[in-house]
């Protein structure tokens, strides 16, 4: 058998020990249920951890990870996911953390047929669309590939920010709030993009209202 295969056994063991010798009862409590306060949506890069890059403990974060960090509307796992967070979970904080260096932004922005990908790289591609005109006045290849990536982020949050289940809880008791970071793998460090949550909610609620309130009205106008 491959020896760097066992050694992920050989890890485990060391890692039950370490935890126990840290808290006896850690893995009473680990199996006892979660209540995160945060969901995170990032990218499947393996390079870009979420619970270790954001020093949070088992039990801290519900993880949802795809290529480039993308929710779609069609994409039954990452809005499941989203749901569940935000109704059951009661997160109070959907981060999407995209990164730079992400090789399905990269992939976006090369014009070739990347077969069953295609579908899934659309999506970036229309959020290359969508600011072509601030994109394509960058000059510099690296930082047009940057700011692909943060508007990536950006594009994502504002489809959560869609959602009838975080804005119908949203007005119910203020959370959640959905934040925009993109990781620096060069230096580490996380960078928030500052996602004006509340302008964002307001500015898309003409046509994404997808509140039990709005449509209430609507049934009353009927
Ligand atoms: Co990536």
């Amino acid at each position: 058998m491959d020896k760097s295969y066992e050694q992920i056994f050989e890890n485990n063991k060391k890692w039950v020990e370490n935890k126990l010798n840290e808290d006896q009862d850690f893995f009473k409590k680990l199996a006892s249920g979660q209540s995160p306060e945060y969901l995170y949506i990032g990218c499947s890069d393996s390079r870009v951890t979420s619970e270790e890059l954001m020093g949070l403990k088992p039990g801290e974060v519900f993880v949802h990870r795809n290529i480039a960090n993308i929710v779609n509307t069609l994409d039954m796992n990452s809005t499941a996911v989203i749901q569940y967070a935000v109704e059951h979970l009661k997160v109070k904080h959907i981060i999407v953390c995209g990164h730079y260096g992400c090789g399905g932004v990269k992939a976006a922005m090369t014009p070739e047929d990347f077969g069953l990908m295609n579908p899934w790289l659309r999506t970036i591609r229309d959020v290359y669309r969508l600011h072509q005109e601030e994109l394509n006045q960058i000059t510099d290849e690296h930082k047009k590939y940057d700011r692909l990536v943060e508007l990536n982020v950006q594009e994502q949050c504002i489809n959560i920010i869609k959602m009838a289940c975080v804005q119908e809880r949203y007005l119910l008791d203020h959370y959640p709030i959905v934040h925009g970071w993109v990781f620096d793998m060069k230096s580490g460090k996380l960078i928030d993009l500052n996602i004006d949550f509340e302008k964002i909610l307001s500015n898309i609620q003409n046509i994404y209202d997808l509140t039990n309130s709005n449509w209430m009205k609507n049934i009353k106008k009927i």
